[in-house]
């Protein structure tokens, strides 16, 4: 395998790896807050055990996040030390930010987790408040790096790679910063919403449980519907004007995830389907008439740039056109999937039946999957370029040969990581079943 093709696998890998507990990381204190906050309005013992649970599995996946994340910082300097030369002139702020926002994070998390009992509950609320605040942030500032790869901004670059005329505000508020930082932070509220609803509605596939423990994990499973609900909408709402953003400042990436060859107004969405580039069209789709215009432009006229109005060697590989389908598609999924929920509970109010649970089961993981086609969608899309129009891939990745070696020894502990926190998550919730916690809170 060519050595960049290499850097670019174990990168992906990496973060792909990474994402999960990141994501993890920033939606979970969310839900820690709500469960605190229902527990300070209804005074009912299940949302403290719910808090109690929620940061316990908190705790363990930090450790892994937190590892990963020194990873992911390591490989960018071996793999893509051209790459981090420009970084570090223009844009090392959000990196140097991101210190503190983790400080800031670390330090409520020490004092939530060792001495929540002993504060009031006002305290306990602003504590893990704060440590949401502080996972929040980090994850704005480092999409910020993300974002100015895809709209570089706040620098002047000469032929032989000199950098001049460096404004690091400009290039920290680079055009897509505000979109993607939301996209982000949205998205992995609610798919930790989701994963929770899941591991709900598995437990309450259960055939013999008790009416304490089915009473404690409706009322997880509503928590996370509703949230759920709330947070896949406002992500689909952001999509739109993440998508939006994409017409005005990278219309090749748009052009390539709805498989568009041809500059046109009135641009039909390609729903499914693949992108032939023999035919130059989007094969077996359903399309909806002009809704790609609206989409770009809130106009039924706005004209779309097709692929065609670039050269092919800069174009992003076709079957980014999947990619972004199934993010939207899971996206689409999920808001319905939550909303008919919701509806059956509290219009219908009738009790979830096996399929619906079933149904809810896959939500977690299919907006885990949902999170994995966005940003691969956005870095391949992003592609031949590792900074949209300054830095190609190819200039900006080592030449090392030991790429190969790193691949192998990584994948496999990433492989060994997933396994061990899978373990060490089932060992612990095996050994504090939720009832006899809650015998012991109440006891
Ligand atoms: C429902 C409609 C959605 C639309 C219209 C939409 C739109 C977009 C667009 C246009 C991008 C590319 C941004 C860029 O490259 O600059 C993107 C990226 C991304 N999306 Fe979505 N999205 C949707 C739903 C979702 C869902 C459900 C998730 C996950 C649960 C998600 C997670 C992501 C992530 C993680 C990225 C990469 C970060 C970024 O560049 O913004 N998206 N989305």
């Amino acid at each position: 395998m060519d050595i960049v093709v290499m850097a670019r696998v174990l990168f992906g890998s990496s973060m792909g790896f990474h994402i999960i507990y990141a994501t993890i990381g920033v939606g979970l204190p969310i839900m820690i807050i709500l469960a605190e906050v229902m527990y300070w309005i209804k005074k009912d013992e299940h949302y403290a055990l719910m808090a109690k649970r929620w940061t316990k599995g908190f705790a363990i996946l930090l450790a892994v996040s937190i590892a990963s994340g020194t990873i992911v910082a390591v490989l960018l300097s071996l793999l893509f030390p051209n790459f981090m030369e420009i970084v570090g002139q223009v844009i090392s702020l959000p990196f140097q930010l991101e210190i503190f926002a983790f400080l800031i994070e670390a330090v409520f998390m020490s004092i939530y987790l060792y001495a929540a009992d002993r504060l009031p509950q006002g305290l306990r609320v602003l504590s893990i408040t704060l440590v949401a605040m502080g996972a929040t942030a980090s994850a704005i500032l480092i999409t910020d790096v993300h974002a100015w790869m895809n709209t570089p901004a706040g620098f002047d670059i000469s032929e032989d790679g000199t950098i001049t005329n460096v404004n690091v505000w400009n290039a920290f508020f680079n055009p897509s910063f505000g979109v993607t930082a939301i996209h982000v932070t949205l998205s992995a509220y609610m798919t930790v919403a989701f994963l929770i609803a899941s591991i709900a509605a598995i437990r309450l596939m259960k055939r013999h449980l008790s009416s304490e423990e089915r009473s404690y994990h409706k009322k997880a499973l509503m928590i996370a519907l509703y949230f759920g609900a709330a947070m896949s909408l406002a992500t689909a709402i952001n999509g739109h004007e993440t998508a939006q953003m994409l017409h005005e400042e990278n219309p090749r990436k748009l052009a390539a995830a709805e498989g568009l060859f041809e500059t046109t107004r009135y641009a039909g969405l390609s729903i499914g389907g693949y992108t032939s580039l023999e035919d130059q069209e989007v094969k077996y789709a359903i399309e909806i008439p002009n809704a790609l215009s609206f989409l770009a432009g809130d106009r039924f006229d706005t004209e779309v740039i097709g692929l065609n109005e670039y050269p092919e060697e800069l174009w992003p590989p076709l079957y980014v056109h999947i990619l972004f389908n199934i993010m939207v598609g899971i996206g689409t999924l999920l808001i319905v999937l939550s909303l008919a929920a919701l509806f059956w509970k509290h219009v219908l109010k009738r009790e979830f039946p096996g399929w619906m649970l079933a149904l809810l089961v896959v939500s977690g993981p299919l907006a885990v999957i949902a999170i994995e086609a966005g940003w691969c969608f956005s870095c391949i899309g992003r592609q031949p370029w590792t900074i949209t129009d300054v830095l190609p891939t190819a200039e900006a990745a080592t030449g090392s040969s030991s790429v190969g070696i790193l691949l192998i020894s990584f994948l496999t502990l990433y492989v060994v990581l997933l396994f061990v926190t899978g373990f060490v998550m089932r060992y612990y919730f095996k050994r504090n079943p939720m009832e006899q916690e809650l015998t012991a809170g109440n006891g």
